[in-house]
């Protein structure tokens, strides 16, 4: 049994040695910047663990595995374009160096090389592969048009906000899991198991992201703080603070809106007053607890329920 760390390294490397062509450099230099830039690696660690946990070979699927973190460096170029990032994974953003254009295209071509990569894989196994990418693909276009939208609206539900969220983030996880699962020849109920599990997963991931947004420390985290609140992004943090909002001082700020600095400020202050840092940490706590329980319906190979606990218990106090 291979650990969480292996298989990362074993993605790193094989990522690392992904050949570019050299023109035109305005095109594949931003591509290689970003794929160099680090990152987690979660999603295709993910799914080589689900392959290796069901009796596969992570070699077997390190195309598909290149291939979804691929389309996730895709969706990261452009979300930057979308939030206006400068900055990611502690560098600058591919929008803020290169400009619009670039971010645009050089992410098209990330898109068509992840669908390349995905599709490299043996022919009995390649209809369900492209079936579970492409249906993941779209659902992350309709979360982030959901989480554009929102951003002009007052009114958004916490219903709403979780279903913004499977679709944006937490589909890429269970896609990369069932993906995973598929390689391995797994039956239609473990696959089910996998995806599920990763759908928990990306909730509990998301909600940690908007935590660390507006609480994570910068130089650890690689983004800059903040972002969240002076985009008016529909949070589980600002979507809480507006519906207990009885003295109306967030009211006030949101229609003063003061400079980003002062905005952000006064922000965090009405979420600490209501305790929505302890608050949302027990909710990330509940959404993986939900992860691991889907686990218990399969059946695995020794260790890896611990490894899949484990897995997702680190990424509840993640700072990164
Ligand atoms: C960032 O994903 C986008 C979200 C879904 C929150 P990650 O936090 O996995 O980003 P990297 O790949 O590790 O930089
Ligand atoms: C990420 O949402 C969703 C996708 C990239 C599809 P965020 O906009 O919160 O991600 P970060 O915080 O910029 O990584
Ligand atoms: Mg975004
Ligand atoms: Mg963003
Ligand atoms: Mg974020």
């Amino acid at each position: 049994m291979k650990t969480q760390q292996e298989l990362t390294d074993y993605i790193n490397e094989a990522i690392a040695s992904i050949p570019y062509p050299q023109q035109p450099a305005g095109l594949y230099e931003p591509i290689a910047y970003t794929l160099s830039s680090g990152g987690k690696r979660l999603r295709p660690t993910l799914l080589l663990s689900v392959m290796e946990a069901l009796g596969g070979k992570a070699s077997d699927a390190v195309n598909q595995a290149m291939g979804i973190e691929m389309y996730h460096n895709f969706t990261l170029v452009h979300d930057d374009v979308m939030d206006n990032a400068d900055l990611r994974r502690g560098r600058p953003t591919v929008v803020h160096k290169w400009g619009r254009d670039t971010a645009i295209l050089s992410g098209d071509a990330m898109l068509t090389m992840a669908t390349q990569l995905m599709a490299r894989c043996p022919a009995d196994k390649l209809p369900d592969v492209m079936d579970v990418f492409n249906r993941t693909a779209m659902e992350v276009y309709e979360g982030q048009q959901y989480d554009m939208e929102f951003e002009q609206r007052v009114d958004v539900s916490v219903e709403e906000y979780m279903n913004m969220i499977r679709l944006k983030t937490s589909v890429l996880l269970a896609g990369a899991c069932e993906i995973g699962a598929v390689m391995a020849g797994a039956p239609a109920e473990v696959r089910r198991a996998f995806y599920d599990y990763g759908v928990s997963l990306g909730l509990a991931f998301q909600l940690r992201d908007d935590y660390l947004d507006t609480y994570g420390d910068p130089l650890i985290f690689g983004k800059e703080i903040g972002g969240d609140i002076v985009n008016g992004k529909k949070t589980w943090l600002l979507i809480t603070a507006r519906s207990e909002d009885s003295d109306g001082a967030l009211s006030r700020i949101m229609a003063a809106n003061p400079a980003p600095q002062e905005k952000i400020e006064a922000v965090r202050e009405i979420y600490d007053a209501l305790n929505l840092p302890r608050r949302i940490t027990r909710l990330i706590e509940q959404y993986t607890d939900n992860a691991v329980r889907v686990l218990d319906t399969v059946s695995l190979q020794p260790g890896w329920k611990d490894y899949f606990t484990s897995l997702a218990l680190s990424l509840n106090d993640r700072a990164l």
